[in-house]
């Protein structure tokens, strides 16, 4: 497996605390989306920390194709 699974063809809306790290999910095989539940294992992604400077909300990535990991920065609008 070279290329990521598609999680969705879409993002994740998520609530997150400043300071806090939270653990994207790279691969696309996590059952707990769009975070990190050690599914990656056996291939060669690894999760992405993210730890935003600010409270707030974001829109993770769920198609695993964003240039702009872990945010989505529109690349599922070209499937
Ligand atoms: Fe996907 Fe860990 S389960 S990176
Ligand atoms: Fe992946 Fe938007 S959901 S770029």
């Amino acid at each position: 497996m070279t290329t990521p699974e598609i999680a969705q063809k879409a993002p994740f809306q998520v609530d997150v605390e400043a300071g806090r790290s939270y653990w994207w999910c790279a691969c696309g095989q996590s059952k707990r989306q769009p975070f990190c539940d050690g599914s990656h294992k056996a291939g060669p992604f690894v999760p992405v920390e993210y730890k935003p400077a600010e409270t707030g909300t974001v829109w993770m990535c769920g198609c695993k194709r964003t240039g702009n990991q872990p945010l989505c920065d529109g690349t599922h609008n070209t499937f």
